[in-house]
């Protein structure tokens, strides 16, 4: 039976582009989880976009002086050719500046408004007589009134990580225009009604006590202990999804309140390409889908509390749905931070290393395995170029590369480019082989329960099992005396190393599908990523969709054939020159403060 998986992934905002940090926290570990997914044969929906409103876009567009859906087309733009390169394997990859998302987003806010779920306040906002406009979020900075911090966000200190009151801040600014006469004004705002849901939100929290990682629990569980009290989900905002209401023009509804929404609408645009509408029901109503949200730290109120809580005060999402309600998260495997070379990645102070430029200069996997090895999973980690550079070299190169290509190479060359034929297998073949079958339950089980890299760490000891296996039976010498024995030994270590693609495939797949075909074999182990235009009344958008068509993998041990034809190897990796990790720390520039 499969079974309907739904990977979320947080949506980055479209105002910078993605570094390491990012890619290890949300993009990368959600895509080495639906690429085993579905080598197993779920049905895998996997989502995300980019997050083009809020003020963080708007005001990276005022600094540069740019129109706002300039600036937001670049990144998202950006964010696409990433994901390619890295073969972050979306099913979709879309906006939340899309007719759709907006529908559904003002469907949601109607939904919890016509069910109890929202209230009218009147609030307390700074405005600035010299724009002429409230100053919401990002838009004002201050003195942290917690930490004294004096570049706080009108939304939360970056120093201290709480969410603050922007009235509250001590002097006060404009951050477009520097103002610092800021009046405070009251303005109307629909606030969604946390304290009402405060018991379902940890009725919710509590059926996943067992399994969710502890940072997320206590972060959720202690919220809902300090008292849940109703949050603002609009804003005196131009640009950004309307309140669908009448009377309410310049408002607009809160970025995180619609930024969540993401998933559903995307999973609605999914089918709606697919030309099956209603297809998203498998994993909005089936109450046997699962749904997980790979985010980062900073994200799990919004994702274990506020989300959950939109959905169930919407309950669903058209009034003709089926009965069910919309299915809460199921697991928010949020991680911790990645630093870099022991200090915050900073990307105004360009204290980082950005995906895109990392990937294409040191290939997709090499930068995938790394991520995975120095995932912070419980803790913060660290990207070190030292680090990066002796993982590579002594771990994918020495352990996995070397191993391919050794191997395919003596086949290649001393058995006419076949599989040779192994005769009567001895009891250590039978045995290496039998570890390599039992690695799909050991690995199958870690990757399931998102242990990503522990599942990488059984992979890579499998892979020394065959090395080992290699180095006792040394065909390489065997050939000499003994051919039948070298054919067999041959035969043995191919069976395990096209198991052993598998094993790695969702953590490394473009070098899986160069050892798949190596071995002879025609088609893929996974889909194709395609780069489609979306027409729409709000300008056509761009998003990345996942072809499966021609995919051939699947989460079992190898079956591999006597007599099938080899290709040649290339090598899977290259060797990196230690002096690369000083190079890299010097471009790096400067040490930050
Ligand atoms: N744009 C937000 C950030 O980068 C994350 C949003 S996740 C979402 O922190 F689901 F809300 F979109
Ligand atoms: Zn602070």
């Amino acid at each position: 039976m499969t079974t309907p998986i739904l990977v979320s992934v947080a949506w980055p905002y479209a105002n910078a582009e993605i570094h390491v940090g990012n890619l290890v926290g949300a993009n990368l570990p959600a895509d080495i989880f639906a690429r085993y997914q579905r080598l197993v044969g779920n049905r895998v929906l996997m989502v995300s976009g980019s997050d083009a409103h809020g003020t963080p876009i708007s005001v990276r567009a005022e600094t540069e002086g740019k129109p706002v859906l300039e600036v937001y087309e670049r990144f998202h733009q950006k964010f696409i050719e990433l994901h390619q390169k890295l073969g972050i394997s979306y099913d979709l990859f879309t906006s939340t500046h899309t007719e759709n998302h907006f529908h559904v987003s003002q469907q949601i806010f109607l939904n919890c408004l016509k069910n109890d779920g929202l209230y009218l306040e009147t609030q307390k906002q700074l405005f600035s007589k010299v724009e002429n406009r409230f100053l919401p979020d990002r838009f004002v900075e201050g003195t942290c009134y917690i930490c004294g911090y004096d570049n706080a966000r009108g939304d939360q200190c970056d120093k201290c990580g709480n969410l603050l009151d922007a009235t509250l801040l001590i002097n006060p600014r404009s951050k477009h225009s520097g103002d610092t006469h800021l009046e405070i004004r009251e303005t109307q705002h629909f606030f969604i009604d946390l304290g009402k849901l405060s018991e379902p939100l940890s009725a919710f929290l509590d059926t996943h006590k067992e399994h969710w990682r502890p940072n997320v629990l206590n972060v959720s569980k202690g919220q809902i202990a300090e008292g849940l009290r109703g949050r603002p989900i609009t804003r005196d905002l131009e640009w950004g999804i309307p309140v669908p209401l009448e009377g309410y023009a310049g408002k607009c509804l809160y970025v995180w309140f619609e930024a969540v929404i993401g998933y559903l609408s995307a999973s609605v645009e999914y089918s709606q390409l697919q030309g099956t509408p209603q297809a998203w029901h498998d994993w909005w109503y089936n109450p046997s889908a699962r749904s997980y949200y790979f985010i980062g730290k900073d994200n799990i109120p919004f994702h274990a509390i506020i989300w959950p809580a939109e959905l169930l005060a919407s309950r669903t999402l058209f009034a003709d749905d089926p009965g069910e309600q919309l299915n809460l998260p199921y697991d928010v495997p949020a991680n911790e931070f990645m630093n870099l070379e022991g200090q915050k990645i900073s990307g105004s102070r360009n204290w980082a290393v950005w995906g895109l430029d990392v990937t294409e200069r040191y290939g997709p996997d090499a930068v995938r395995y790394y991520l995975t090895q120095a995932m912070p999973v419980g803790k913060d980690s660290d990207w070190s170029w030292q680090e990066f550079v002796a993982r590579n070299n002594d771990e994918l190169v020495a352990n996995w590369g070397n191993l391919v290509n050794r191997l395919v190479g003596f086949a290649n060359k001393h058995f006419e480019g076949k599989v040779p034929d192994a005769g009567t297998l001895t009891e250590s073949d039978t045995a290496l082989l039998s570890t390599l079958e039992s690695g799909f339950n050991s690995v199958g089980e870690l990757l399931n329960a998102v242990k990503l890299r522990p599942a990488l760490q059984e992979t890579l000891r499998l892979a020394t099992e065959v090395n080992r296996y290699l180095d006792q039976t040394a065909p390489w010498t065997a050939i000499k005396t003994d051919r039948a024995a070298a054919a067999r030994a041959v035969y043995v270590a191919l069976r395990a190393i096209d198991s052993l693609k598998v094993l790695f495939a969702p953590f490394i797949p473009h070098s899986s599908e160069q050892v798949h075909q190596f071995l002879g074999y025609d088609g893929t182990l996974f889909g194709t990523q395609e780069l489609i235009t979306v027409p729409d009344n709000l300008g056509s958008h761009n998003a990345l969709t996942y072809n499966a068509s021609g995919a051939t993998g699947r989460w079992q041990a190898s079956q591999l054939a006597a007599g099938q034809a080899l290709r040649t190897p290339k090598p899977l990796f290259r060797k990196l020159e230690p002096s690369i990790a000083g190079e890299e720390l010097a471009k790096l520039g400067h040490t930050p403060s």
